[in-house]
């Protein structure tokens, strides 16, 4: 009896509820098209997440097993919460913060939800701050790239490129500040449009130009060593600890778990499909990310580089190829001018759901709202700057300050805010509202979604979390 009268309120709440939603919109406006949102979030999706790190931590963690543990968590964990996110964001029509507060006294009666917006402002700040340093260092060979350092470059002068920019925490400090400019300016003026207008042309661009690499590495005897690398798995090279590592990269490359989707969710229009945009988004991402690995990884093993180097290997592999290439001044610049522009659009993912807070919640103008939320990030930003001179030496827990801030925000943020995402949408969230947004029918692929949403992602991740921190293999005695 009492569940049934539960049951009737609720049904009726959600009746004075429903047309109050049916008005919500967003106050930062709407996306023209879905277009224009697949480019915002792909803007947001392809990054240094899949050109520089994705490499790099893929040869850290010994290759082929590790791959297919990111492409399966990409499947099964990632696509799910992905959706989830954007349906969440487009009920809610608020930053991230508000959003979760929202929905979870609509849905549950519950304001403490909006623990995943502040988690994942926490988590923006954290990437952003590192994000902005690697950013910095595309900038600056963009400027080798023009003055014509790597045509022809041999291994010593690629390396003493790299080491000279590692050494010098001023310029690395320069290059870091101008990247957080141009991130802050465009937040600012809210000309996100223009750039994703750009998206449109200049990622297809990336992408052939990638193309064009991959011809080089297919060139080179190493090629096949490469590949099997990359996708042959090795599962002794498998631990908790690169289990987690793999997920979190899932996490990074698809820009979920922080609110970044969920506040482009915000702008998106009724009646777009929610699940092909998605799908779209990463199919795109991984696509980027595999393909940067096939082009790397042969040129590593020829020029007897070290695949597990860490996070100089792109800047240390790809200059050597582009050298060899004719016109290698053009392409090298243009290769590094588009990797930039593709950490820009990151980054406006990155700051945006601070940013939208701050506007909605405590009436600052966007401008201020951006000076104020860079400028913090930016300081934050020293720590990774001095950890690969100054404070190289200064290690803790997962190395130095750079790593353990990687560590924190892809490997233990991330994770937990997409755990609480998946728990949102699938167990919280009642069926009507989820099938609603989604609009995907009762049929099979609502089906599949929620079964995902409900058991996969948040078992698997919850999984992952315990083995890395041992207490599975406590708990097992
Ligand atoms: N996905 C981005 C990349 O791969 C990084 C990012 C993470 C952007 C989280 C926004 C939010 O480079």
């Amino acid at each position: 009896m009492a569940r049934r009268e539960l049951a009737q309120n609720r049904r009726l709440l959600r009746a004075l509820l429903v047309p109050t939603m049916e008005k919500r919109t967003s106050l930062h406006g709407h996306w023209s098209s879905r277009t224009t949102f697949i480019l915002a979030v792909t803007g947001s999706a392809v990054g240094l997440g899949n050109i520089w790190k994705f490499p790099y931590v893929a040869g850290e963690n010994g290759g082929g097993a590790f791959v297919l543990v990111y492409l399966i968590c990409v499947v099964v964990i990632g696509l799910p919460i992905m959706m989830s996110e954007v349906l969440l964001g487009r009920r809610g029509r608020r930053n991230p913060i508000t959003t979760m507060k929202v929905l979870g006294e609509e849905e549950a009666g519950k304001s403490w939800w909006q623990i995943v917006g502040w988690n994942g402002i926490i988590a923006g700040f954290l990437i952003l701050s590192f994000y902005s340093v690697i950013g910095g260092w595309s900038l600056a060979y963009i400027e080798r790239s023009i003055m014509g350092t790597f045509v022809k470059a041999d291994g010593a002068v690629v390396t003493e490129t790299l080491d000279s920019l590692f050494a010098s925490w001023p310029r690395m400090l320069f290059w870091h500040s101008l990247f957080m400019v141009m991130t802050i300016v465009v937040v600012a003026k809210g000309v996100q449009r223009g750039l994703e207008r750009a998206v449109e042309v200049l990622m297809p661009a990336l992408v052939v130009l990638l193309i064009v690499l991959l011809f080089v590495s297919a060139r080179l005897d190493t090629f096949q060593a490469g590949l099997t690398f990359m996708f042959e798995p090795d599962f002794s090279k498998l631990d908790g600890d690169t289990i987690l590592v793999a997920m979190g990269q899932a996490f990074f490359s698809l820009s979920i778990g922080m609110g970044a989707v969920m506040a482009y969710g915000a702008y998106l229009p009724e009646g777009t499909s929610i699940g092909s945009t998605s799908l779209i988004v990463v199919f795109a991402d991984t696509m980027i990310a595999m393909l940067a690995g096939v082009v790397i990884f042969p040129i590593v093993f020829n020029f007897g580089l070290d695949p597990a180097e860490g996070p100089g290997l792109v800047f240390h592999s790809l200059p050597l190829a582009l050298g060899q290439l004719p016109w290698s001044v053009v392409l090298s610049t243009a290769f590094f001018v588009l990797l930039t522009f593709g950490a820009w659009t990151s980054s406006i993912g990155l700051i945006e759901p601070t940013v939208a807070w701050l506007v909605e919640r405590h009436q600052l103008s966007r401008p201020t709202a951006a000076w104020l939320v860079g400028g913090a990030i930016w300081f934050l930003g020293l720590g990774t700057v001095l950890s690969f001179n100054v404070l190289s030496d200064f290690q803790f827990f997962k190395g130095t300050i750079f790593d353990n801030l990687d560590y924190l925000a892809s490997n233990i943020l991330l994770p937990a805010g997409g755990l609480l995402i998946a728990i949102f949408a699938g167990w919280v969230m009642c069926r009507n509202s989820s099938a609603e947004e989604l609009d995907l029918g009762t049929g099979l692929r609502y089906k599949v979604w929620r079964f995902l949403t409900r058991f996969i992602a948040p078992v698997g991740v919850a999984l992952v979390l315990l083995n890395a921190s041992g207490l599975l293999a406590a708990m097992r005695g």
